[in-house]
């Protein structure tokens, strides 16, 4: 019997991602599995309200006590990015509780004690991949990566890189992904392609969301059309 127990706590524990101290909500099963997952290419998503743009952030301060690690959450537009309530705005509502973390305004980066940053940028136009030339990052995170370019989001991975030897080299190089269903080359790149390829696809749903009422989400989408709603009631691709 306490042999079991002993199991079943060791077990739970290796089921546990590597936490953040930053993190403001208690990851969902789902959001926990995203957060487990090792391979370097991963998208989350399907359904609305499935909490993927929190399971982002989440992923994105991962390995913030590691001195010199650096990611980068991605939308199309800076308005996409910085509207209340999206990525950056709740970013910075979930930063705000502490008071050791400096938020840089002009260049969307927020450092932490250890030194380690989280950058937001956007890819609107066709040159503006050319920001990031310079840069290094061992996790990029793009929200709605069904709006952004194919070639952008390639482009990125010449991005993701790590020293090879000191704690950086230790940290897994993560390229992540959220998005609603939407018929284009992300489809394409996961759903039809994924499994020969290493690319992992976890399906999210509402009812995976503890922090969402579904029943007043849900009818939220009635308005939409048959087969728009199926993408985003039911992740249908
Ligand atoms: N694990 C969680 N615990 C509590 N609240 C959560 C959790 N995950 C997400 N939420 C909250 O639920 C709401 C919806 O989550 P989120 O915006 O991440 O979902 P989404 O899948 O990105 O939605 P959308 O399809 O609208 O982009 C947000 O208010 C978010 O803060
Ligand atoms: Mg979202």
């Amino acid at each position: 019997m306490a042999l079991q127990e002993a199991n079943w706590e060791s077990i739970h524990k290796w089921l546990q991602p590597k936490q953040s101290e930053y993190w403001v909500e208690e990851p969902s099963l789902t959001q926990k599995v995203f957060l487990k997952t090792t391979a370097q290419e991963v998208l989350f998503g399907g359904a609305a309200g499935g909490g993927k743009s929190s399971a982002l952030l989440m992923a994105a301060l991962q390995y913030l006590d590691v001195p010199s690690y650096s990611a980068i959450l991605f939308r199309r537009t800076y308005a996409d990015l910085s509207l209340p309530g999206a990525l950056m705005d709740r970013f910075r509502e979930w930063i705000a509780v502490f008071d050791d973390i400096h938020w840089n305004a002009n260049q969307y980066t927020a450092t932490f004690p250890s030194g380690a940053r989280v950058t937001f940028g956007y890819l609107n136009n066709s040159q503006d991949y050319l920001r990031y030339k310079g840069s290094e990052f061992q996790f990029i995170g793009m929200d709605e990566v069904t709006e952004i370019r194919e070639a952008d989001y390639r482009y990125l991975f010449s991005r993701l890189r790590r020293p090879s030897t000191g704690p950086l080299s230790q940290v897994p190089l993560r390229m992540r992904a959220a998005t609603n269903p939407a018929p284009n080359w992300v489809r394409q790149r996961f759903l039809v392609e994924g499994s020969d390829k290493g690319r992992i696809f976890v399906p999210s749903k509402l009812t995976d969301n503890p922090g969402i009422d579904p029943e007043s989400y849900r009818a939220g989408l009635q308005e939409l059309d048959p087969v728009e709603r199926k993408r985003l009631e039911f992740g249908d691709w």
